[in-house]
């Protein structure tokens, strides 16, 4: 075996300094040893860049290379590997991942915006290279879901990826379960625990699940990224009642990433939906994240794990750097870009499933049998339903909810819309997938 302290060190730069950077410099420094035996040479940080040089990061820095500009850093021929943990698809993170890739250095990214956006041109540049674009902290944190499916299932035909990606809403979600609280409120807390995004609608809004979604659907089936595919619905509308109506029913609501391989081309979505509690996902509580793979020959895979914070996210930078220091180089997206097959959108009006129906139903004789009339006349078959007394200063309505049986969502749509006009009905109703169900 070489002697490590004998071969030529891997230069790192690090470029943003939050808690991920000085989490990574930490375990570079703390298990330098371990490090250096399992990767055959040194990993040394030559070179760190961020916007506030005096700021106390609990890391000693001195004797490190200082860029006020990461561009800089990008360029500078030392270092062989640039982690860049900016953020953004744009700006900044986007140039110094560019310029790096052009200088011919590695690359390893947290950022999972700039790999939904821009993963095709930058893979393909890494290709021309012959370097490295890894980004297993892009999604799930420190659950190593990128490599699980560009190496552990590699050889399997993946029919489906199903996950909680992100933590917020998980954690939202499941506090408003606990407490009974409202959404709002528990945001709040969301944010003052740090967990939140910089902008929450990111999180809320399901495009922070959307960009982790993206990109494990071009992991898992081989095609080209397609972030404008994927069909997005935030938590913003679920309430603290529909998470206990969904409870009666055995089911619990989660924020759900599913892309999954139809006849019809490639299902992509992000949305809260109903899980049945019997089945691993629904089970998977707070900030943690947990991604389901079907492959063909291995059956289910269901990984869980934190998908962020200093820790979790800073194990899968460094994750991607002993692969960098051994020589590992793989193709970004699993095979060459040049093989990646453009994603064909499957037409959302025809997943077929069963969905969850919550409304307000005006409180008076024969609005019920007029609601259940207007889902008849489009073809939608209730199975199960529940209607509660009114809630507190809302005398004149009451909370009703419906489960159907399997039903096109084009059937579903054309349902919601009389729904919505429909004189025995107050405010929008709420229309939710049911995922998870053995068929
Ligand atoms: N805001 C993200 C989450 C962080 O809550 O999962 C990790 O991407």
């Amino acid at each position: 075996m070489n002697d490590p302290l004998k071969a030529e060190p891997l230069k790192i730069g690090v470029a943003g300094l939050g808690t991920v950077g000085a989490g990574v410099i930490k375990i570079l420094k703390e298990r330098a040893g371990f490090l250096a035996d399992a990767s055959g040479r040194t990993l040394v940080l030559g070179g760190v860049s961020a916007r506030d040089r005096a700021k106390d990061r609990g890391i000693d820095i001195r004797d490190v290379r200082w860029f006020d500009d990461a561009r800089e850093m990008a360029k500078a021929d030392d270092l062989d590997v640039i982690v860049e943990l900016i953020g953004g698809s744009e700006g900044v993170a986007r140039e110094v991942v560019e310029l790096a890739l052009a200088h011919g250095k590695h690359v390893v990214t947290a950022n999972k915006a700039l790999i939904a956006h821009h993963g095709l041109a930058l893979g393909r540049l890494a290709e021309e290279k012959g370097v490295s674009l890894n980004y297993e902290a892009a999604v799930a944190g420190g659950i190593p879901i990128i490599k699980a499916l560009r190496e552990g299932l590699a050889a399997n035909e993946i029919t489906s990826v199903v996950g909680i990606l992100n933590g917020t809403c998980n954690y939202i979600l499941t506090e408003m379960e606990k407490t009974g609280r409202d959404f709002t409120e528990v945001l709040a807390d969301a944010q003052a625990l740090g967990y939140a995004e910089a902008d929450p609608s990111f999180d809320v809004g399901g495009i922070d699940a959307a960009h982790k979604l993206a990109i494990l659907a071009s992991l898992a089936f081989g095609v080209q990224i397609d972030f404008g595919g994927v069909h997005i619905e935030g938590i913003e509308r679920v309430t603290a009642t529909d998470i206990s109506f969904a409870r009666e029913f055995g089911y619990r609501i989660k924020l759900l990433g599913v892309a999954r391989k139809t006849e019809a081309g490639i299902e992509q979505r992000v949305h809260p939906a109903l899980v049945p509690d019997t089945v691993p996902l629904a089970n998977v509580m707070g900030v943690f994240n947990a991604v389901a793979v079907e492959g063909d020959r291995v059956g289910q895979v269901v990984l869980e794990g934190r998908g962020a914070g200093e820790g979790p996210t800073a194990s899968a930078v460094l994750s991607d750097l002993i692969d960098i220091a051994r020589g590992f180089i793989v193709p970004p997206f699993i095979v060459p870009t040049a093989r990646l097959a453009p994603s064909r959108e499957s037409p959302a009006d025809t997943h077929l499933g069963r969905y969850f129906l919550s409304l307000a139903a005006a409180d008076r004789a024969g609005s019920m049998a007029a609601i259940t009339r207007a889902l008849a006349d489009e073809g939608v078959s209730i199975e199960r339903m529940i209607q509660r007394g009114a809630e507190k200063g809302a005398t004149d309505r009451l909370p009703v909810v419906f489960i159907t049986h399997e039903t096109q969502e084009g059937t579903m749509q054309r349902a919601l819309a009389q729904l919505m006009q429909h004189q025995d009905v107050a405010g929008t109703p709420l229309m939710l997938r049911v995922e998870g169900e053995t068929r």
